[in-house]
């Protein structure tokens, strides 16, 4: 069996290690395509594979058509939008998800992303602090639980809304319940994205919702770029000088809001939320069990496209 490790963002060498450890001690040859530039390169690397890992790179219907052998494929990490389902699905090829072994690493970046903007940028100047304010979790999954855990012990008030999570699991947590989405936005100085990419959550985070934030509001977004409106998240900048927006995925109008709303505005250069050697280590080696478990006893646990 030959499993493809293919990074255009490539693991730390302890995860890469850890991967070989693993595929070597199930008798299986481990390639690695990291850092590539070219599509291509993945087309002709995956062409004779059986398992595929991956991280945020575009698992398309013309990679599944280029990879004629492949059975499994597993996204190192939590979002899986990336993986085009119906192509393997079509193929009978099975695509996972490493649900959580990356959240910590998110979660503290949302709340480090918090304290810089609390703290003008870490520009000279006087700023604020987290405690005593309030917090919205938007939505209470494996990163958003732990954004909630963290801004308690900042002293936040946390709120969070999750219509697939029961209003007593959150409760129990000594979290308030924010009943639709509006009340959220409505409530919280900050509001920390945890939504998934889907076609319902996909430019959902819209006008109308940031414009009912409080005076000095700010969205942290550690999620996705696709879940934010991004021409009615400028019109609400424009509008309400007083908002902020700091996010983790760099926006189409990167350079216009850089010179349009200074210390208001921060984009990283490329998504560093999992960017940790521990996110690395615990999505890697996750995946690489996952695809031996699967090769080796038909264990689907973690399946995305059932
Ligand atoms: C995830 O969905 O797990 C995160 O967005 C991490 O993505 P990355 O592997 O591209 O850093």
């Amino acid at each position: 069996m030959k499993i493809l490790v293919a990074t255009e963002k490539p693991f730390a060498k302890a995860a890469t290690d850890g991967i070989k450890k693993i595929t070597d001690k199930a008798g299986y040859e481990l390639v690695l395509l990291e850092k590539y530039t070219d599509v291509n390169e993945l087309y002709t690397a995956v062409a004779d594979v059986d398992a595929l890992i991956v991280r945020s790179d575009k698992v398309t219907q013309e990679v599944i058509d280029a990879a004629k052998k492949l059975k499994i494929v597993v996204r190192a990490g939590a979002g899986y939008d990336n993986l085009d389902l119906k192509a393997c699905s079509a193929r009978g090829i099975v695509a996972m998800n490493t649900p959580g072994q990356n959240s910590n690493a998110v979660a503290e970046l949302a709340l480090g992303m918090m304290v810089f903007m609390a703290r003008n940028s870490f520009q000279p100047g006087t700023g604020t602090e987290l405690k005593g304010k309030k917090v919205g979790i938007h939505a209470y999954g494996n990163v958003g639980k732990l954004v909630a855990h963290l801004a308690k012990s900042f002293g936040m008030e946390v709120f969070a809304f999750d219509p697939f999570v029961p209003a007593a699991e959150i409760e129990k947590e000594g979290i308030h319940v924010a009943s639709s989405i509006e009340e959220l936005y409505n409530t919280c100085h900050y509001v920390s994205l945890h939504i998934p990419a889907t076609p319902e959550t996909k430019q959902s985070i819209n006008y109308n919702l940031l414009t009912k934030m409080p005076k000095g509001g700010c969205l942290v977004n550690t999620a996705r770029k696709e879940v934010i409106h991004e021409t009615e998240l400028m019109k609400a900048l424009d509008e309400r000088t007083d908002l902020k927006y700091i996010t983790d995925i760099l926006p189409d109008n990167h350079a216009e809001m850089v010179s349009k709303y200074g210390t208001r505005y921060f984009s990283t250069a490329k998504k560093m939320g999992a960017e940790t050697a521990e996110a690395n280590i615990n999505a890697g080696l996750a995946a690489a069990n996952q695809i031996v478990d699967f090769l080796t006893n038909g264990v689907t646990k973690f399946q995305v496209n059932k």
